[in-house]
């Protein structure tokens, strides 16, 4: 059901890459404030999302509580909403979810209550143990329509991230169920050729299910994290800027060098994903292990990104039939901030590095 929420791609942080299982609520206010100190909430990242690892028993009426180290959900959205921004948690629809917290078996309209109740604006859902219900489309397809509908019941607005790894064709029938976003790959690893996989190979294959009010997600970001370079990250931020993907950062934000907020935090690229027209760019034409990928925008120029995967930099142009147009008239270079004039948009592009540029 249309809803009119993430009309453009949600952006945010999550606990999951950085922390895993060792989240806690000091942490997550940290991080709260974080957004707000290195200005990246104000660069659009405004959803705090708690992943797996809150949940502790459930009490005698049947209700979620979380485990000791979020003794107060209620405060903790309070903290956050305070700073102007959201907080996202997480379940499961099984009895118990990835790392073998309560799941919402049994407890789905329960849990959304609950959520609702706390002041949830997010909910991330994954698709973990019960291996004799997820195993068929139907069965994964109605437990996702059971959360989403419940979370719709509550009246309170949410976010529904869908996380079943792009499992039956999710993007035909993500919106249906409610989702906001689906993810369409395994999970992302803070190595190259991972996120490059995804990038890539995996997330390209349907781009046509994502656009306003539901997207393709190919995970959360890794910049930050340390296991790329400078220029593999380059790459992260705008193959997934050209992809209209979710930015949901995955670093400590306590400890963002000045390079991954360069990264984060360009209001040019960070445009290109948040461009309202919302379509997911597609790899326009490649030649072995370069890449040029095209977005149409809004305003009716064109994103262009020259992407480099070989080992060796590389010569790479721009093409006027790459925006289906007799002549380039103008376009900016959104890595440098530069006005790029005369007719040769030609680039040495770094080994695993990229070019973004925007088009007239
Ligand atoms: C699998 C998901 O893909 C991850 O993003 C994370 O949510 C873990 N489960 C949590 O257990």
């Amino acid at each position: 059901p249309f809803d009119g929420r993430s009309m453009t791609p949600p952006m945010g942080w999550s606990s999951w890459n950085k922390f895993a299982e060792d989240i806690d609520d000091a942490t997550v206010r940290a991080m709260a404030d974080a957004l707000v100190e290195t200005g990246l909430r104000d660069a659009g990242y405004i959803y705090v999302n708690i992943d797996d690892g809150w949940q502790g028993e459930r009490a005698a009426d049947g209700s979620i509580q979380p485990n000791d180290k979020f003794p107060d959900m209620k405060a903790l959205a309070d903290y956050v909403h305070a700073r102007g921004l959201k907080l996202g948690l997480y379940s499961s629809q099984g009895p118990k979810t990835c790392a073998g917290y309560e799941g919402s078996y049994g407890h789905v309209e329960q849990d959304a209550e609950t959520f609702a109740e706390w002041g949830i604006d997010y909910l991330k859902y994954d698709l973990c143990s019960g291996e004799w219900f997820y195993d068929t489309r139907d069965t994964v397809l109605r437990s996702y329509y059971e959360m989403g509908k419940a979370i719709r019941e509550t009246g309170r607005p949410m976010l529904y991230s869908i996380c079943e790894y792009g499992r039956f064709d999710v993007g035909n029938w993500g919106r249906q169920v409610g989702g906001h976003l689906w993810r369409t790959t395994g999970d992302i690893v803070d190595e190259w050729p991972v996120m490059e996989d995804i990038g890539f190979n995996r997330n390209p294959k349907k781009p046509e299910y994502s656009g306003p009010g539901g997207w393709n997600d190919p995970d959360m970001l890794e910049i930050g994290n340390g296991g790329m370079s400078h220029e593999e990250y380059q790459t992260h931020m705008t193959l997934w800027a050209m992809s209209a993907a979710p930015l949901i950062l995955g670093h400590d934000l306590r400890e963002t060098s000045d390079d991954a907020l360069a990264l984060l935090t360009n209001r040019e690229v960070i445009a290109i994903d948040q461009d309202a027209r919302g379509e997911q760019g597609v790899p326009l034409r490649k030649d072995s292990q370069q890449e040029v990928w095209t977005k149409p925008l809004s305003d009716g120029s064109t994103a262009v990104a020259l992407f480099n995967r070989g080992t060796a930099a590389a010569r790479m142009a721009v093409r006027p039939e790459d925006i289906e147009a007799e002549t380039i008239q103008g376009a900016r270079n959104l890595w440098t901030h530069s006005d790029l004039t005369g007719k040769d948009l030609s680039f040495t592009v770094p080994a695993h590095g990229s070019v973004m540029l925007r088009v007239w």
